[in-house]
This record gives structure tokens, C-alpha cells and sequence, in this order.
């Protein structure tokens, strides 16, 4: 008999245009990894509306990011890539989960505060609970990996820390979940600010990659990133955080070495460098930008696609949570 799979869960918000950051961090290891392990994939788009959204914009952006995490390579027949909001299971989860965590663990996330910040006028509880949805999403499908970038390792931490807790309690009810992230790309930095991570919201446009970024933007905009004064392609992110993290960039998208690519470029001027990481990214994206807009034109295969895959999420994740009500006491259904 074949052994069985182990799970694979991951998702990203529907919420602006992707970046470098979330290919090179997430997508390009969910392809990777999609072979050996049963997946599941989710648009997010509940954790989108922790900050407003345009509905008719919010509509279209989830149904392309589905449509992009197809064109990207991930076959929708053998993976099952669902949307969110499609799936109650994951908001009742979620609300039991809320019981069995704590605020001060809640106080200590790390992006809580970053949105909080940036969302001032509009801090509300979703955001702070924000990681409890995401530990319902993963524990509700029984992952046993998580393919993330480096900043929502605080997330995974948590959704283990109250999937123990829970198991203390009750029994072993939930696989305890460990994340993965890529040697490299874990955490693409902004071009204009090596100092922060490069987001989908950075008001600056030439600090992100987007994926949909056509060919002659993605070169100008290395040609624009931040570097330093001296002329040297060397690693070292302290010092040269800026040449460091395109170096990390093309290192990623060629599969090149950080030393080999130290003896490529050795006495070129950073012309030259920025120029051949912006030639890799354009190369890398476009065919994934052909695919892309082929897809968008097939709303027949895309809706077929969504709805056997919303009736396949919703049953494994029913399993779950089945199992959770009873383990709580929870009053059996009895429906005629
Ligand atoms: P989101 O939508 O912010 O990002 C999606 C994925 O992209 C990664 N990422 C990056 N990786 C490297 N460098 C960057 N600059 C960069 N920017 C983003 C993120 O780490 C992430 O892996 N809360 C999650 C979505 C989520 C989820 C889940 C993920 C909801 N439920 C369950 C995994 C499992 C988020 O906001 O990701």
C-alpha cells in the first residue's frame, strides 16, 4: 500500500498586489514541496478584511491570487486550493480557539503591533486575533508543514503553543505543525530600505518587486536600489544590507551561491549587478505572467476548479472540527 502524504498547509492574504517577498518566502516553496506532501492552500481573504477593503476590488483580488497560485505552478486537481471564506469551519474553529488562548501571548505579537500602527484609526479586535484564525486554518486541516516566510514564524509559534495547550487538555486532537522556511528568500528586504522587509503596502513604489511588474519596471527599479559607496559584490549584511539582499534576490531566482556570484561580478561596478539581478527577476515572472493572464480568461475552469475544491477543504477540515466539539462537550446535532 502507498504510504500516506503528510500535510502541507499554507495561504496568503488577498490583499494588494504580490510581491517578490511573498514568491521567493512562500509560493516558490509551496511548488517545490507540492510533490511530496498532500496540500492545502488558502486565500485568505478573512484575514484581509482586518483592514477595509474596496468589496468590488477585494472580490477580484481573491479570485486572482487563486488564479496566480495556479499560474505559479500549482496544479489545482492534485492540490486543493480554496478560499477562506468559502469554508465556516475555519471561523468556528477559530472562536473556540479564542478560548484557549491568552491575551498576553496575544500582547506579544510582533505584526499586531507593526498594523496597529499603521491601521491607527482603525485597531480592531480582528486584528488582534488575528493569529488565532491562522492557528484554526492550520490546525484544522492537521498540517504537519508549514512553508512561511520569516515573519510569520511568530505566528507558527503560537499555533503551537495553543495546539498543545489544547491537546493537554483533551487528547491528542491536533498534529502539532512545524514550519519551513527557505535558506534563502525568507525575508526579501525593500529595495529603497534594505532595513525593512519589502511589502505590498509600502507607499513607496519602487521598494517592491510586484508580480505583475512588467519586464522594463522590474530592471528600472533595481537599477534604483539602494546600495552603498563602495563598488564590491560581497555578502555582508551588516555592513552592505542593500547589495546583501540582492544578492540573496538573484541567489534565489538563478540558484546561484553567494560565492559564486561574489566571483561572477568581482571588479564589475554594481551597473552591472543590479543589472543582471533585474534581467533574472523579469526573466523568472514572465512566463509566470503569460500563464496568468491565459487563466484569467477561463472563468469556466477557474469556477469548476473552486467549487471541488471548496466541497474537499470543508469535508477534511468538518473531520476536525467535529472532533473538537465533541472533545469540549459540545451537545450532539440532531437534524431530521
Ligand atoms: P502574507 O499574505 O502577508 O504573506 C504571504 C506569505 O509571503 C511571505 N512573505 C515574505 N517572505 C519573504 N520576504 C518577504 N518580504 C515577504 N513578505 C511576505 C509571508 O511570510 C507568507 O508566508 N498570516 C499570513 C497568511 C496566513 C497563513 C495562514 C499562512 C493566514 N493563515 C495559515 C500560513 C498558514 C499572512 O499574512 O501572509
Amino acid at each position: 500500500m502507498a504510504e500516506e502524504k503528510k500535510i502541507l498547509y499554507s495561504g496568503m492574504q488577498a490583499t494588494g498586489s504580490l510581491t517578490l517577498g511573498n514568491y521567493l518566502g512562500a509560493l516558490r516553496n509551496w511548488i517545490n514541496l507540492n510533490e511530496e506532501y498532500e496540500c492545502f492552500f488558502g486565500v485568505m481573504d478573512m484575514h484581509s478584511i482586518t483592514v477595509r477593503q474596496n468589496p468590488t476590488e477585494f472580490r477580484q483580488r481573491a479570485r486572482d491570487l487563486f488564479a496566480l497560485y495556479v499560474a505559479a505552478g500549482l496544479d489545482p486537481e492534485k492540490n486543493c486550493i480554496y478560499f477562506q471564506s468559502h469554508v465556516s469551519s475555519h471561523a468556528e474553529l477559530s472562536w473556540i480557539l479564542n478560548c484557549y488562548t491568552y491575551m498576553g501571548e496575544l500582547n506579544r505579537m510582533t505584526q499586531f503591533k507593526d498594523k496597529s500602527a499603521k491601521h491607527a484609526d482603525n485597531i480592531n479586535a480582528g486584528l488582534y486575533t488575528y493569529p488565532v484564525l491562522m492557528a484554526a486554518d492550520i490546525l484544522l486541516y492537521q498540517a504537519d508543514l508549514v512553508p512561511v516566510g520569516k515573519d510569520q514564524l511568530q505566528h507558527l509559534e503560537i499555533t503551537r503553543d495553543i495546539a498543545q495547550r489544547f491537546n493537554g487538555i483533551y487528547g491528542d486532537v491536533f498534529t502539532i505543525p512545524e514550519a519551513y522556511t527557505g535558506k534563502i528568500g525568507a525575508r526579501v528586504m525593500s529595495l529603497q530600505d534594505p532595513a525593512r522587509k519589502m511589502s505590498k503596502s509600502d507607499e513607496n513604489p519602487n521598494a517592491s518587486i510586484f508580480l505583475m511588474d512588467d519586464g522594463n519596471v522590474i530592471r528600472k527599479k533595481f537599477k534604483r536600489a539602494v546600495t552603498d559607496s563602495e563598488a564590491e559584490v560581497r555578502y555582508d549584511v551588516a555592513n552592505k544590507p542593500g547589495i546583501s539582499n540582492l544578492m540573496d534576490i538573484y541567489s534565489a531566482t538563478t540558484g546561484k551561491t553567494l560565492e559564486e556570484i561574489e566571483r561572477e561580478f568581482a571588479g564589475c561596478g554594481y551597473g552591472d549587478f543590479k543589472g543582471a539581478v533585474g534581467d533574472a527577476v523579469a526573466d523568472l515572472l514572465t512566463p509566470l505572467q503569460e500563464r496568468f493572464a491565459e487563466l484569467k480568461k477561463d472563468k469556466e475552469y477557474i469556477d469548476r476548479v473552486i467549487r471541488a475544491n471548496d466541497e474537499k477543504a470543508f469535508y477534511a477540515s468538518q473531520k476536525t472540527l467535529r472532533k473538537v466539539k465533541k472533545k469540549i462537550g459540545f451537545t450532539e446535532i440532531i437534524r431530521c
